[in-house]
């Protein structure tokens, strides 16, 4: 048999493997998580970009584990269909506000709402973001600067208010949704990815910070998910569904990981991308 062959069937088997452990380690998660829901107190969960279809997914099992959730998003309409889907779910508590992410000023005001009216907050999510147009923002500053609004510097203002309260409380989790993208700018794609490696690396530092405080910085990178941002895009065999990222993300918050791939394997993407000499990464056309 040739080395080659050898060499393929051994790294299927190695993937098999890992596909085979990743799953059943998700089910101890799920198992232990259903367990401890029984005896515990609700969480107090805030959802900034709650109608997102990856954040409505998390939003279910938090519901089903019967915490409170305030839902933060801009589309009044939208979000009320959300909060009303939840509560059927078995949230125990379901509050909304609505905010353009974009509307900075507002921030303080709308996370002090949320601690108020949940009596406190244990977990929040950043979930929002846009998928910018990368030839269009080529062409016009002021909408790459939108971008970089939207998916970077609304996620820092929300941070840096939400670290503060976190850290003063000395407990709880903080996840953000950035990006595989972040990982490396891709020509396709730099402005997304740029604005999500600002994101990831913001994470990184505040990780470090609020360690002392034990509070935990959750970031969460999905590859390519089947959600309205996406609805444009040709569906390959990457692609993972909203439902099974969304229950990647609750199992990321309930099982006290920080750096988390969705689904797993692309942290070997992401590695073998990263090493690319840059001679040859700049020639290759996604
Ligand atoms: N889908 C993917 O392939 C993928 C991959 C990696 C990372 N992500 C990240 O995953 C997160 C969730 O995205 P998704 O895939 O679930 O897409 P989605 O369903 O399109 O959700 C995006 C959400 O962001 C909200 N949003 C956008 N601009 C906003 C603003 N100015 N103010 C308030 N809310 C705003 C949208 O609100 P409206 O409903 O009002 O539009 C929507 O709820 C994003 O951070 C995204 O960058 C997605």
């Amino acid at each position: 048999m040739k080395k080659t062959t050898i060499a393929a069937g051994a790294i299927s088997a190695i993937a098999a493997a890992l596909a085979i452990l990743a799953k059943s380690k998700e089910k101890t998660v799920e198992r232990n998580t259903l367990r401890a829901a029984r005896f515990r107190q609700p969480r107090r969960v805030l959802i900034v970009g709650a109608t997102s279809a990856i954040a409505q997914e998390a939003a279910k099992e938090f519901a089903a584990d019967g915490d409170k959730l305030f839902l933060v998003a801009r589309n009044a309409d939208k979000l009320q269909v959300v909060a009303n889907d939840l509560s059927v779910r078995g949230a125990a508590q379901m509050e909304t506000a609505v905010l353009d992410v974009n509307d900075t000023d507002r921030h303080a005001e709308v996370l002090a709402r949320a601690a108020d009216s949940l009596g406190g907050l244990d977990v929040a999510l950043i979930a929002h973001g846009t998928l910018s147009d990368q030839p269009a923002c080529e062409k016009d500053v002021s909408l790459t600067l939108r971008e970089m609004q939207t998916n970077f510097l609304s996620v820092v203002s929300l941070l840096t208010l939400l670290a503060n309260r976190f850290e003063a409380q000395r407990h709880g989790t903080i996840a953000v949704i950035s990006s595989v993208a972040g990982d490396r700018g891709r020509k396709s794609n730099y402005v997304y990815g740029a604005a999500k490696a600002g994101v990831t690396a913001f994470l990184s530092g505040l990780r470090g910070r609020l360690d002392a405080a034990g509070v935990r910085v959750i970031t969460i990178k999905p590859g390519m998910v089947d959600t309205p941002m996406t609805a444009h895009l040709e569906k390959g065999a990457l692609f993972a569904s909203a439902e099974a990222v969304g229950k990647g993300v609750y199992r990321a918050i309930v099982s006290g990981q920080e750096v988390v791939y969705l689904p797993w394997f692309w942290w070997v993407i992401m590695t073998v991308l990263r090493h690319v000499p840059e001679s040859i990464f700049k020639k290759l056309s996604f």
